[in-house]
């Protein structure tokens, strides 16, 4: 059987939660999942993936306007 398909994908502005992402990409590959991880802006479809980890940071409440744009195709396409 193939390995699922995993997507970490970040919004980040001064690279904190990037590095964050980049983690979790390892530590799923590590058991064994076939993993992309890439900037919200970078990621034009996320079907095609078995899973989607989504992450963006925070200013002045407000979450990064990059993971807000895929969150809001996760939500209209899933
Ligand atoms: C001006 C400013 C505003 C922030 N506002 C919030 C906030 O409202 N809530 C929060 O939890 N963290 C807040 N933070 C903390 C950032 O979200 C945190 O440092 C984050 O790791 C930055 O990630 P990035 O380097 O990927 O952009 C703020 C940081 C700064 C510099």
């Amino acid at each position: 059987m193939s390995a699922q398909r995993v997507l970490v994908a970040y919004g980040s502005k001064h690279g904190a939660t990037a590095g964050i992402a980049e983690e979790i990409g390892r530590s799923l590959r590590d058991d064994g999942f076939e993993v992309v991880v890439a900037p919200a802006q970078d990621v034009d479809d996320v079907r095609g993936y078995d899973g989607v980890v989504l992450g963006g940071s925070l200013y002045a409440g407000r979450w990064n306007n990059r993971a807000r744009r895929i969150g809001a195709e996760l939500a209209a396409t899933h």
